[in-house]
């Protein structure tokens, strides 16, 4: 779209800006695209960063690596249980919101300060966009797909990454003019920092020569029940009998799975979290990667790293359907293991229509158009 013409332009900025509510780890690469297609239109924007996660390389690794503007607001709200960390989320926010009085919000994903913006801006009657809507596992196990699903009934723009999301929100009766199809903006990141992807440089940091696996361990599910922990590290130990393993190790479960002897495997390489490049150029020579993220299951798709995701299933179906991703379990991760490495990285793969690079600028534009509207 074309930039806004100067009366509709002064139009916008008299109704307040758009506000990005941020907060979590993958939050950061979906926000940038988005924000820098609304800059491109001159829409003015703030930036909040709720504090949700705040470790150097849990966030600021992010602000640093990417193209991404200082967030005007952080708000420190940290860690805490579901309802404490929702509860703090809303009282913070709903002072920003009155404050900002925003034209519209936009929260990422299926966090927990995606949700609690989501609510705080419908009680406050403030429009919500939601990026990467009509996600579902259908598994209520899952705290974000409650996220997911409160966010997507209190928004007015439906931001999509793949057809099956738009299903599901028809299903679920929401207007269709709100749903639209816009691509993946995570992957808008992903492929214009691919020349800053380095894997000679991450094959000579973590010392590995010939073939490796790169590894992320994060859910609830998998991490948090102490009665688990064995079986997970066993699994985890027969992928490292076949490879060497990097795994960054998030801080959600780390301390469980250090007990749990997850570490004690010479083949196991475990580190602190990555930054963005460093993390995306260990993924990009992979010959695997086993992971529980959601985001690590798209971008090894758009590479062509094959993926095993460890969980009963995926709100990301497109990354089995077009993509190099697998569901595996601990019982059968072994076995997955070796016939990924012995059938090799694919040479031809295809993509998720849109996966393009330019959702970003398809959410401004969207974005820009529900502006002038209304
Ligand atoms: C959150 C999201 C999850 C997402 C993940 C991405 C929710 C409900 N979950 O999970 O969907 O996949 O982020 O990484 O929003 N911690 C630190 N440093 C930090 C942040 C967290 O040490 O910078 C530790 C704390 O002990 C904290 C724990 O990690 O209690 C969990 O953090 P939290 O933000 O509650 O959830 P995540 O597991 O990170
Ligand atoms: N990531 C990173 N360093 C790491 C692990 C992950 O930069 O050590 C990036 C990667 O791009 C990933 C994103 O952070 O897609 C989100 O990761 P996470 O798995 O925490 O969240 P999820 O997508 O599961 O919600």
């Amino acid at each position: 779209m074309a930039a806004l013409d100067s009366p509709a332009r002064r139009d916008l900025l008299m109704h307040g800006p758009v506000l990005h509510v941020t907060g979590a780890r993958p939050n950061f690469p979906k926000a940038a695209p988005v924000i820098r297609g609304l800059d491109a239109l001159g829409v003015d924007q703030v930036l909040v960063h709720t504090g949700q996660h705040y470790d150097d390389r849990m966030s600021e690794v992010f602000f640093r690596e990417l193209d991404l503007p200082r967030p005007d607001l952080n708000l420190g709200v940290g860690s805490a249980s579901h309802a404490a960390q929702t509860a703090r989320l809303m009282v913070e926010l709903e002072t920003v919101l009155l404050d900002r009085a925003p034209s519209l919000v936009v929260v990422y994903g299926d966090v927990n300060s995606t949700a609690a913006a989501a609510m705080v801006a419908a009680k406050l009657q403030q429009p919500l966009a939601h990026v990467e809507a009509g996600l579902r596992s259908f598994d209520l196990s899952m705290p974000e797909e409650i996220n997911r699903m409160v966010t997507d009934r209190l928004s007015a723009l439906l931001l999509c990454t793949s057809a099956d999301a738009i299903a599901h929100l028809a299903r679920e009766g929401a207007d269709p003019a709100s749903i639209h199809l816009v691509g993946n903006p995570m992957i808008d990141t992903l492929l214009a920092s691919m020349d800053r992807f380095d894997v000679e440089r991450a094959r000579r940091e973590h010392a590995l020569e010939g073939r490796y696996a790169v590894a992320t361990l994060h859910r609830p599910g998998n991490v948090d029940n102490p009665e688990d922990i064995a079986a997970l590290v066993a699994a985890m130990h027969s992928v490292a009998d076949q490879v060497p393993v990097v795994l960054p190790l998030h801080p959600r479960g780390r301390g469980r799975l250090r007990e749990g002897g997850l570490f004690d495997h010479p083949g196991m390489r475990i580190v602190d979290p990555l930054g963005y490049l460093d993390f995306m150029g260990l993924v990009r020579g992979a010959d695997l990667v086993v992971t529980d993220s959601g985001g690590v299951q798209e971008e090894t798709t758009v590479l062509g790293v094959p993926c095993l995701t460890l969980r009963p299933n995926t709100e990301r179906p497109v990354t089995i359907t077009h993509g190099t991703n697998r569901l595996v379990t601990r019982e059968n991760l072994a076995a997955a293991t070796a016939e990924t490495l012995a059938a090799g990285r694919p040479e031809t793969w295809d993509v998720p229509p849109l996966w393009d690079g330019r959702a970003g600028e398809r959410i401004a534009s969207v974005i820009a158009g529900f502006l002038e509207e209304h």
